[in-house]
């Protein structure tokens, strides 16, 4: 592909800006775009004019500015692990990836306010470590962690596996610093914990996915490590009897219920044929088992037998038939590194159809009962990966290809009518057709018919004020 003058001078004044080694492009056939350019289920594959690795907060402002004059169209850029084909560049070969992996600082973390304030590239699992050694807890936890960035969290409104007590990346964030799409730098780290001053502007960009600006700093909250963390295994004989255990949990734990995860009998024989150095319990007797984290700011003897009275309650009201504690914290890491691997088991068998939708707990076994049958009827063979945060009503209602399909042709073929029947139950039963992946590219065409026209219509005001040129990450989320 040819570039015009104007993408050369761009081109240019980039280098300038950021240090030539900092933006790579295919002007030299050596240098491989790969990792910016396909997303992370390697559904698409984009081409970028160039990726642009800003080293700071001016520096992107100032490539910002320099791209909006050229009327250039940015795709801010984290760990690029996002799950619907919105970090990457589409295929024109005329977009500008802003990476932000250089901007990996931690700035300050501030005990006495209990919040730490961050570069957006920090990966998550770093952030989480330098808490840690400081004696604090940040409790966003995700599977992709080693690599996603707090900046990608905040554009997505991450969930995770602790929402049930600490509520999403948009619950944990006091502050925000923002390059706007005109290249202003707005600096909203604040850390306060009440500000009434009009409008919370980073409510606004946390979840924009990257359409209304670039986040390049944030002030997150962060907690007390607490005594002790143990975690469960419990072998359910249904839903209804998974959300009864989620009911009993809150009655029993309170606010030491930290993490409740369900996992359906076909996700763990995914995880056991693809992992097999991992030892999966039950899965070969039961059809769910339920993952459960009691954090304890007394003591470990004390969490043991809090969750002791919670499994016999359980086991006495039928809702678990067998049940391991873990006794190490190695053990405890074993039982969630089972659930981690579930999306990992599942690219390993193959391509695949995800939803991630969230419904009211109480009637998500309605929701599954009905939608498997419908599901099972049309498409004969197809494999239920189900699985996800039961605590927040957030499933993964996944799908595999039936055994020996071709798995091109599933995908080309049925996703669109299967989307469309679960989405149409996920409707009746009031949900939301995305809980915490996100729009992307994926489902932008789908949204209009799954949101009310006025939100709609809201959402477009939003965007036309805040970037009215279009230029940051257009045609994802919503259209311009
Ligand atoms: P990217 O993928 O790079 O970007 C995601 C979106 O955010 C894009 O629209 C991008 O433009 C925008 N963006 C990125 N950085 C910025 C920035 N600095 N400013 C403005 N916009 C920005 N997600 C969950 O919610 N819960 C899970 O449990 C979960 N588990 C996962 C497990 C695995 C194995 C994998 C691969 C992914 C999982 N994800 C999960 C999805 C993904 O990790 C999250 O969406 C994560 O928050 C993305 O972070 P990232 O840095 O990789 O962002
Ligand atoms: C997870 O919770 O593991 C991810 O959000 C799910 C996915 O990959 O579908
Ligand atoms: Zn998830």
């Amino acid at each position: 592909m040819k570039l015009t003058s104007e993408q050369k001078a761009l081109l240019e004044q980039l280098r300038s800006i950021v240090g030539a080694p900092y933006v790579l492009t295919h002007e030299d056939p050596a240098t491989d775009l790969t990792a910016w350019e396909l997303d992370w289920r390697g559904r698409e594959r984009g081409r970028a004019l160039a990726v642009v690795r800003p080293g700071n907060t001016q520096e992107v402002a100032a490539v910002v500015k320099a791209c909006a004059a050229a009327r250039v169209a940015m795709v801010p850029q984290g760990g690029n692990t996002g799950m619907v084909v919105g970090s990457t560049p589409d295929e024109s070969g005329t977009q500008v990836v802003l990476s932000l992996t250089r901007m990996n600082k931690v700035r300050q973390l501030d005990a006495g306010n209990l919040t730490i304030t961050v570069d957006a590239g920090c990966v998550l699992q770093n952030l989480q470590d330098e808490c840690e050694k400081a004696g604090f807890l940040f409790p966003l936890s995700l599977a992709s962690e080693g690599s996603c960035t707090i900046g990608g969290n905040l554009g997505t409104n991450a969930g995770g596996t602790q929402v049930v007590r600490y509520g999403n990346t948009r619950e944990l964030c006091l502050g925000l610093e923002v390059v706007t799409a005109q290249g202003e730098i707005w600096d909203g780290l604040l850390g306060l914990r009440k500000d009434n001053t009009g409008y919370d502007l980073r409510h606004l960009f946390i979840g924009s996915e990257g359409t209304l600006g670039v986040i390049t700093g944030a002030t997150m909250k962060i907690y007390p490590l607490p005594k002790a963390q143990l975690t469960a295994l419990a072998a359910v004989p249904s839903m209804e009897a998974a959300v009864q255990l989620l009911g009993l949990a809150h009655e029993h734990l309170s606010a030491g219920l930290t993490g409740f995860e369900v996992m359906g009998q076909f996700a763990l024989s995914l995880v056991a044929k693809h992992f097999p150095q991992q030892r999966v319990p039950f899965w070969q007797e039961s059809p769910w088992c339920v993952v459960l984290e009691n954090s304890d700011n007394e003591s470990e003897a004390h969490a043991r037998q809090q969750f002791e009275r919670l499994l016999e309650a359980a086991m006495e009201a039928g809702c678990v038939t067998d049940a391991v504690v873990a006794e190490s914290m190695a053990q405890a890491k074993a039982l969630w590194h089972i659930r981690e691997s579930i999306p990992l088991a599942q690219a390993q068998e193959g391509l695949n159809i995800k939803h991630d939708i969230s419904i009211n707990v109480s009637r998500i076994p309605a929701f599954v009962a009905e939608t498997n049958a419908l599901l099972l009827e049309k498409f004969p063979g197809a494999r239920l990966v189900t699985y996800g945060h039961l605590g927040d009503g957030n499933l993964h209602y996944n799908v595999q290809a039936p055994e020996g399909d071709d798995q091109k042709r599933f995908l080309a073929e049925e996703e669109g009518p299967m989307n469309a029947l679960v989405y149409e139950v996920v409707d009746r039963y009031r949900g939301s057709i995305s809980a915490e992946h996100g729009i992307g590219s994926l489902k932008v065409d789908k949204l209009p018919d799954h949101k009310s026209p006025v939100a709609l219509g809201l959402m477009r005001g939003i965007k036309q004020a805040l970037d009215p040129l279009n230029l940051m990450n257009p045609g994802r989320m919503i259209r311009g």
